[in-house]
């Protein structure tokens, strides 16, 4: 177990053949405890609706520069049947927070997607943002699998500043664990960088991870959005505390969380190969993820799904995006995984 002295020294650490010597570790961990297996998710960002206020979120309600989209039920249903056609073994949806899509309608598209025959082996994850406890109990029993939401820094001073929060609303840390109760499978993770989130921040995140019995943890880079505020002139921390927002913090974070959760799913963001478009998802799967989440909306939506500028493969086809990743696999001698993907934290560790 890695306590936070030991978190706080990697995450500092500058010396890149220490930095290696961590990823080949966690690489090693990923390999023993989940495989080779590299889990596809096809990911349909169903609506850009948001009417919350995130100040480094390019889909907050504030942002009148953005047209604003919303999928009808059988555009949904028509990408997700893509979804099968790829072999991909779960859908994720995915949006702002929108109080157009209601319990009901999502739970009819729910019903659609469990009875459909070309659909209906998927897993199904919604993240969907913070809801009701009735929403997700109904999600939950209309087919729902798993439900992703970040908790986006322990430090909830920064959150509620970064985050504005709606009053008398259970927290997203408290909703993880409702998630939990209500028998979903539950993700999470953090952004890395974000002005204001020092080191210890960080360390405490994935210690956090590891604590709250997590499935999945997702982590990119804070990239800022010129239409937000946070773009536009927050004052970092001094240089010795801010956490930069890089790729090399990236890969550590990944790795750091791999060996504090072996047995979790952890994607290769998108934010990350926003970063490095060549290189990033290639560089996470090698040390310590073992998902990725390629992009199914439509061609004529994608663009507006602007959460951060530049989002990587936002110019590819999905047949583009699943061939580019196949290959990626199959130069590093890791297979696309078969079936669902479900999470094997609960099960015992083969090693
Ligand atoms: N840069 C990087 N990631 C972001 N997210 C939101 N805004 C940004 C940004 N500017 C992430 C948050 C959110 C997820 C859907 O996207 O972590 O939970």
């Amino acid at each position: 177990m890695l306590s936070r002295t030991d978190i706080l020294a990697l995450l500092r650490e500058t010396d890149p053949a220490a930095r290696e010597d961590l990823r080949r570790k966690a690489d090693e961990v990923r390999r023993r405890e989940v495989g080779d297996e590299v889990h596809l998710r096809g990911l349909i960002e169903i609506s850009n609706h948001c009417t919350r206020s995130c100040f480094y979120c390019g889909l907050r309600r504030e942002n009148r520069r953005l047209p604003r989209y919303r999928m009808t039920a059988d555009e949904i249903l028509a990408c997700a049947r893509q979804a099968t056609e790829f072999g991909y073994g779960t859908l994720v949806l995915q949006s702002g927070e929108d109080p157009t899509l209601t319990g009901e309608s999502v739970a009819k598209i729910l019903r659609r997607l469990k009875s459909d025959p070309a659909t209906r082996q998927l897993a199904v994850t919604l993240s969907l943002g913070e809801r009701s406890k009735e929403d997700l109990a109904l999600w939950r029993s209309a087919g729902a699998d798993r439900y992703l939401l970040r908790f986006e820094t322990s430090n909830a001073e920064l959150l509620d500043r970064l985050h504005p929060p709606l009053p008398g609303r259970p927290s997203r840390i408290d909703l993880l664990d409702l998630l939990r109760d209500l028998g979903y499978e539950v993700g999470s993770g953090v952004m890395i960088g974000l002005p204001g989130q020092s080191y210890d921040d960080l360390a405490r995140d994935i210690e956090c991870f590891a604590a709250r019995h997590l499935d999945m943890v997702g982590v990119g880079p804070y990239l800022p959005h010129p239409d937000t505020p946070l773009a536009r002139g927050t004052a970092p921390l001094p240089e010795d505390r801010q956490v930069p927002n890089t790729e090399e913090m990236t890969y550590q974070v990944i790795a750091l969380t791999r060996l504090a959760c072996p047995r979790i799913n952890i994607p290769a963001t998108t934010a990350l190969a926003t970063l490095n478009p060549a290189e990033g998802y290639r560089r996470g799967l090698q040390c310590g993820a073992n998902v990725i989440m390629p992009n199914l909306t439509p061609a004529k939506y994608r663009a507006y799904y602007e959460i951060y500028p530049g989002k990587a493969s936002s110019r590819e086809t999905p047949e583009q995006t699943h061939a580019r990743l196949r290959g990626i696999l199959e130069s590093l001698g890791r297979t696309v995984g078969r079936g669902r993907g479900d999470s094997l934290r609960k099960s015992a560790s083969p090693g």
